[in-house]
């Protein structure tokens, strides 16, 4: 047992890192502190050297622009992802080095590992079969594949060419695959014609058909998994492994100047459609880079494991790109956390032993339900370290993962970002610490973020405030939203002037440290998964039974919080469960079966302003027993409200 030195606190504990940990640790003290608080831009001057490989030197390390959102890193830099997460390690002499270890879900079909080499040569065979397509520097690619490692492979060959890689989730329906294809303008689709989940083959290619009925589309590149009987396209279906067989062994890498797209990745916004967060190439990669050799402090010997799906950006950073760019070896796992039983993950852990654990914390408190027996089955004293991410974390889920996952070993890095920061910002770091129940921690070193009050003044220590990023901002800051660069000031830069706005709130704690309580915006956290309130209603809205409808969140156990729908019908619609159903059903098809509301309320009216704004912070209090649902007399309908508590069994 690790000595952890706790200091007792009346409402929690305060954990430092052992001296064991410390010594093994690439930081255990406050050197990188001092240096990226010193000179930001010359801290990450130096990383961006230390960790990539440049075909040509920047001529400025950071240009900030007159407008805030106006900055640029690494100007004049050539680089290329692809060759950076695997060309140089070949070259280095590393190609035998184990890259992916992945892990089907039937349990009858075995485990395949990936050296670097293999990768190489497979990706290598795929671009050269894009570039026979037709795909060049800055062409956009949609993936829309499950966690099988053609989906790492498929990044790897898009950014290999320049290209731009467009991830939709694989649990997103056809109609979201779609709209990103539609927005993105992808000439590439590539899927694949199923994937397992809890043991059955599902068909992915039907869903991917509707993304390829897009005008832009000129090709599906089609993995196969599952053998299921596809619908085929001749003019735009190719089977992956057939082109793969017949493509060059080498393809060249485009090398792009830093600053050109290295991906899309749409995500939640307040408003109904998903927007596509622009991500440069050399600044991203810096950051991934450090972000995940500090964070999890990886070594040669370790096998990290970040259960995020590659469809999000935690999987974008630390299940695809920062563990490569380090040459490490990675786990990957096709499917769900609890099939066949729900020691699933327990008994992966123990059998590759997996040393750095990174999850989020609705899984862990799903593990909380299905009860200690089925960790305490296996063997888990590989682990090293634990992390995790999305949402933020309760005082009972984080004890259990430190005590029953980590053993009372392991450091719990509790990380805060966001699918437009790219990587990490906000955790403490292995050998420096401290680690402490629902606080995230310490701001990454070379990055800088205050807490703002409504007027834009920084609050007091303790107090809650708005969380904003100062500049020179972090390397993997997004930089645009795609097309749309009035939704990209109007989001980010508006509020706050010169300052990145996270849309969370936050308190800043003693030692330096932040708790991030949530968002602040009309978003939810389901599951992890970033929602917005828009989007679900827009989907609702659009059965032609319902007439309007307001979502919020409310909060789950397992989850964090569930979507609630209140729906208005149209006059001639009945109210029913079979209705409620079809409108679940309508959902899935919309958006896909993440963004399920858990619970729909047929309703005749719901609060507005007087100039009709539907009031959700009411319904939101009504939700949870709010003592002070605040003041309804402004309202233009206030006795709804009075019919909307019975309807919601509301106690206060
Ligand atoms: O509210 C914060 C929450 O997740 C949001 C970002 O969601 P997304 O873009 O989907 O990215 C999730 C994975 C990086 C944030 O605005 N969030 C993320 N991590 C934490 C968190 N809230 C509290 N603690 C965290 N560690």
């Amino acid at each position: 047992m690790a000595k952890w030195v706790v200091e007792d606190r009346k409402v929690k504990h305060v954990y430092w890192p052992s001296d064991a940990m410390k010594k093994r640790a690439w930081i255990s003290d406050e050197s990188f502190y001092r240096e990226g608080q010193k000179d930001p831009v010359k801290f990450w001057e130096k990383r961006a050297s230390e960790a990539l490989d440049w075909k040509k030197k920047w001529k400025h390390a950071y240009q900030q622009g007159k407008k805030p959102w106006q900055f640029k890193w690494f100007v004049g830099a050539e680089i290329n992802a692809c060759y950076n997460a695997l060309d140089r390690h070949i070259k280095a002499g590393s190609g035998d080095r184990e890259a992916i270890v992945w892990v089907p879900e039937p349990t009858d079909d075995k485990p395949k590992t990936y050296t670097y080499k293999m990768l190489y040569d497979e990706v290598n065979r795929l671009a050269s079969a894009m570039k026979k397509l037709g795909v060049r520097k800055g062409d956009r690619v949609s993936i829309y594949l499950p966690m099988i490692p053609e989906v790492v492979i498929s990044m790897l060959a898009t950014s290999r060419l320049g290209a731009i890689h467009s991830v939709c989730f694989s649990a997103f329906s056809g109609e979201s695959l779609r709209d990103r294809v539609d927005d993105a303008n992808s000439k590439l689709i590539i899927t694949a014609d199923g994937y397992y989940r809890r043991g059955k083959p599902l068909d992915l290619k039907k869903n991917a058909d509707i993304g390829a009925s897009a005008p832009s589309v000129k090709h599906v590149i089609v993995v196969k998994r599952t053998r299921l009987d596809v619908a085929w396209n001749k003019k735009k279906d190719l089977w992956y492994h057939e082109l793969l067989k017949k493509a060059d062994k080498y393809c060249e890498p485009t090398f792009v100047e830093s600053n050109e797209k290295l991906f899309l990745l749409y995500t939640s916004g307040t408003t109904g459609k998903p927007k596509g967060i622009v991500h440069d190439t050399g600044g991203y990669l810096t950051q991934a880079y450090w972000t995940t050799k500090l964070d999890f402090d990886l070594h040669d010997s370790d096998l990290f494991w970040c259960t995020a799906d590659v469809g999000w950006v935690t999987g974008h950073t630390y299940g695809c790109y920062g563990p490569l760019l380090l040459g490490a070896r990675m786990l990957m796992f096709e499917g769900a956390p609890d099939y066949p039983d729900p020691g699933r993950w327990w008994k992966i852990v123990a059998d590759h032993k997996v040393t750095v654990f990174y999850t989020a914390p609705t899984a862990i408190r799903m593990f909380i339900k299905f009860g200690d027996q089925w960790p305490e089955k296996y063997d888990l004293s590989t682990l090293r370290i634990l992390g995790t991410v999305g949402e933020p974390i309760d005082v009972e889920a984080w004890m259990w993962y430190f005590r029953k996952i980590g053993g009372g070993r392991c450091p719990v890095i509790d990380t805060w970002w966001q699918t437009e920061t790219g990587g990490t910002l906000i955790n403490s770091l292995p050998g420096v610490g401290p680690f402490i129940p629902t606080v995230s921690g310490r701001m990454f070193p070379g990055t800088h973020h205050i807490l703002l009050d409504e007027d834009g003044d920084e609050v007091k220590m303790g107090q809650g405030g708005y969380l904003a990023q100062v500049p020179p901002f972090a390397p993997g800051m997004l930089r645009g939203v795609y097309r749309n660069e009035k939704k990209y000031i109007d989001t980010y830069w508006s509020r706050f002037p010169g300052y990145y706005d996270t849309s969370d709130g936050a308190v800043m704690r003693e030692y330096e440290t932040i708790r991030v309580t949530g968002r602040v915006d009309d978003t939810m956290k389901v599951a992890g998964h970033r929602l917005s309130t828009a989007e679900l209603e827009n989907a609702i809205n659009k059965h032609k039974l319902v007439r309007e409808s307001a979502v919020v969140p409310k909060p789950h156990e397992i989850k964090g919080e569930v979507p609630v729908a209140f729906v208005l019908l149209k006059g001639q619609a009945k109210a029913s469960d079979a209705l409620k159903q079809e409108i679940v059903k309508h959902v899935d098809k919309m958006i896909g079966p993440t963004a399920r509301p858990g619970e729909i309320y047929f309703v005749e009216d719901v609060p507005k302003t007087r100039s009709g704004k539907i009031m959700r912070r009411i319904l939101r209090g009504l939700l949870k027993n709010d003592k002070d649902l605040g003041n309804l007399t402004t309202l233009m309908n206030p006795e709804c409200v009075e019919v909307l508590k019975k309807i919601v069994g509301y106690k206060a």
